[in-house]
């Protein structure tokens, strides 16, 4: 039986850091274990120009601790008025790595995000020309859908359409959560990958309501069914290429999250990894934990991986700790489902 791993250092391909003092409270725990990641576009103002993302960017830097190497990888919000020229501009510079669809309304600060897939053709077959992925929030936002449904309404409604029609797009299905969506990345011969979180490897719906509705347990796209979770797992574990991790740690002030309308998005970074692991030995698959945190992602964003590496050690007592953080006079709560965790970064 393994107790201890060691894998090269992973990334994070899917990561809300947020600005200002959420920021500088956050940074440090994915900056402890990820040697870069994904830096999620959706600010209050959201990330729509190579000169805000070069801000952001130095922003992200200036609080990062001093010993860390943590590399912030950015990425433009797309909206209905985004410029295919100025993307052009933008990509020869390198100022993105991807570029976000959130569609209007779909979740946290999407409201400037895209209100009709048609209205950003122009700017898809900019992208497909020169290569630059498009990361996808995959859900439709028609009320009359059901929430549990929207993700796979997305693909017949929206993903569909846009592979048939740009088939040479790079695109990331960002936060599977549902067996239509591992299915259709697993159909899709090129061009088509998918991140998971480590709190879609682990929740079911049953979790925002266990003991009581549980915000904690909210993200979007919420948790779906056991059968959904099976598949997401499968996948994860499976050493397809197609699959690697974005965490989607998504921070919230307790505030925001313990009141009606609760906000959306789960602060896992620093038990990520950890419970990834976790997942990963419970499933007799830790011989395909590195591929999936630290080589599978690298590779489809065109990086080489990471130089260093990390241990992790499973405990003999669930690990412990205070899963909260202060944010100003604010606390952040830790991502801490209902099973203990064992597995921890020792170096
Ligand atoms: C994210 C957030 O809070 O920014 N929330 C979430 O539930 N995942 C946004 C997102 O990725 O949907
Ligand atoms: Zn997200």
């Amino acid at each position: 039986m393994n107790t201890e791993i060691t894998i090269i250092r992973p990334d994070d391909w899917h990561l809300h850091l947020r600005d200002g003092e959420m920021l500088a409270a956050v940074l440090p725990s994915s900056a402890k274990i990820y040697g870069r990641a994904i830096i999620m576009p959706n600010l209050v103002t959201p990330i729509t120009t190579a000169e805000q993302a070069e801000e952001y960017r130095k922003r992200i830097i200036a609080v990062r601790p001093e010993e860390s190497h943590f590399e912030p990888l950015m990425t433009c919000y797309l909206t209905d008025s985004t410029s295919a020229d100025e993307l052009h501009t933008a990509f020869a510079v390198q100022a993105f790595h991807a570029v976000k669809l959130f569609p209007a309304g779909a979740t946290t600060n999407s409201d400037n995000g895209v209100t009709d897939i048609k209205k950003v053709y122009p700017v898809l077959e900019a992208m497909q020309e020169i290569g630059l992925p498009l990361s996808v929030h995959g859900e439709v936002v028609d009320p009359e859908v059901d929430v549990f449904d929207r993700e796979a309404v997305f693909i017949e409604r929206v993903l569909e359409p846009v592979r048939k029609r740009f088939p040479e797009l790079k695109i990331v299905f960002e936060h599977l959560t549902s067996k239509d969506g591992v299915d259709y990345v697993l159909e899709q011969d090129k061009n088509m990958v998918a991140t998971i979180t480590p709190h879609h490897l682990l929740l079911t719906r049953n979790d925002l309501f266990k003991g009581g509705m549980n915000p904690y347990m909210y993200c979007l796209p919420v948790a779906k069914t056991f059968e959904d979770r099976e598949a997401v797992r499968k996948a994860a574990v499976s050493g397809d290429e197609r699959f690697f991790l974005g965490t989607d740690s998504a921070p919230h002030p307790a505030r925001a999250k313990e009141k009606a309308g609760a906000a959306a998005g789960i602060f896992n970074a620093p038990t990520s990894i950890g419970y990834v692991t976790q997942v990963f030995d419970e499933l007799n698959a830790l011989d395909k934990l590195e591929g999936f945190t630290s080589i599978y992602g690298a590779r489809f964003y065109g990086f080489s991986t990471n130089g260093s590496t990390i241990t992790l050690a499973k405990q003999e007592e669930a690990v412990e700790m205070d899963w909260q953080i202060k944010v100003g006079a604010d606390i952040v709560k830790i991502f801490k489902p209902d099973t203990p965790l064992f597995w921890d970064m020792v170096d």
